[in-house]
């Protein structure tokens, strides 16, 4: 039925009526908000590329994890700074490390938040690769501690970072981590970390696997952040190319068929037409990361006048859930759920 039987917009004049008919809803129970945990006491240090987000030592991690629940948001992932980097992680994988802590301190505080530990190794690695790093076998003998010149002089071993990325699992979960969410895109680590799990008895310990996490110029912040830039070389050799929607569809299908629990794709806003892509293909509940680049950008662009803030960042927000993620982890998380309550 054509115009003028039809049109579109009797539906759209009130608020009454536009809300009736909306097609996708907003709410904080799917949100999931992204903490950085610091040493020291008291800390509460602003991240510079990122307005409103902190380095949080464990009490004030602890303080924001209360807000956070407070608001009505069920979940935080939780990132570490530790205060010594090595070149086998053990910062992420030490039952004293600094997330191990703050996880007992907001689990016998907030029991209720649930919380998730990003597993990676970058954050604790003196060279900032997200796994063990070996020269390759044309410069064996060059020295890693010395940044290599080029890609090809160095590897990112990928089977001996599986074991790494294992124990930092059971780690966490054993420090009262709910969700185990690797990020580091090994090939084989959620069938490595489910293993490692069931055998230290954690078999109720879900997984959400950062499934198709694509290289992206849009980590900027948060590597300031959680201080992990690469020191040397990038990350192309492990997290996906861009340019590539049928191979996320077999990274997930992979972790999926590794036990993974649940799945994300990451950034977001960039990678909609992947959120969409996963929706259509698969059951699991599907997340996706709204990263520290997406952020920043408008939170530049609010500060400078240029778009009004809150309706960029619910419009964002909308977007993904609209592209098909039932699950958003994003910095606006709080703040979000302000608006909606
Ligand atoms: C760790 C990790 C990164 C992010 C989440 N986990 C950085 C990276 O891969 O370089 C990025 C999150 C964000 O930008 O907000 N590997």
């Amino acid at each position: 039925m054509a115009f003028p039987v039809t049109r579109l917009r009797r539906l759209r004049r009130t608020t009454e009526l536009r809300n009736l008919v909306s097609e996708t809803r907003l709410t904080p129970d799917a949100f999931i908000y992204p903490m950085f945990v610091c040493p020291g006491e008291g800390v509460r240090k602003e991240v510079k590329s990122m307005p409103g987000v902190f380095n949080l030592s464990v009490d004030q991690a602890v303080k924001e994890a209360q807000e956070v629940h407070r608001l009505g948001v069920p979940s935080a992932i939780l990132f570490g700074l530790p205060d010594k980097k090595d070149e086998v992680a053990t910062g992420a994988w030490h039952e004293n490390g600094i997330v191990q802590q703050a996880a007992r301190a907001i689990k016998s505080e907030v029991p209720k938040l649930i919380l998730m530990g990003d597993v990676c190794l970058c954050e604790y690695m003196s060279h900032g690769h997200c796994g063990i790093v070996k020269a390759a076998p044309q410069s064996l003998g060059a020295a890693v501690a010395a940044p290599p010149a080029a890609t090809t002089e160095y590897e990112i071993v990928n089977d001996a970072s599986l074991e790494l990325l294992a124990r930092t699992s059971v780690s966490l979960a054993k420090a009262g981590i709910d969700i185990i969410a690797p990020s580091d895109m090994m090939d084989g680590r959620v069938g490595a970390i489910r293993k490692a799990l069931d055998e230290a008895g954690l078999i109720n310990t879900p997984i959400l696997s950062y499934a198709a996490k694509f290289a992206s110029g849009f980590y900027g912040p948060f590597r300031e952040a959680a201080d992990s830039a690469p020191q040397f070389g990038d990350r192309r050799s492990y997290q996906m190319d861009g340019a590539n929607i049928r191979e996320a569809m077999r990274e997930i299908e992979a972790d999926i068929e590794e036990g993974a629990d649940m799945i994300m794709v990451k950034p977001a806003m960039p990678y909609l037409d992947v959120i969409a892509a996963a929706r259509e293909r698969f059951e699991l509940p599907l997340a996706a990361y709204q990263v520290s680049g997406e952020y920043a950008m408008i939170e530049a662009a609010a500060r400078n006048g240029w778009i009004e803030r809150e309706r960029v960042m619910m419009e964002s927000l909308l977007s993904i859930r609209r592209a098909g993620a039932s699950i958003i982890l994003t910095y606006y998380a709080k703040d979000a759920a302000r608006l909606l309550a």
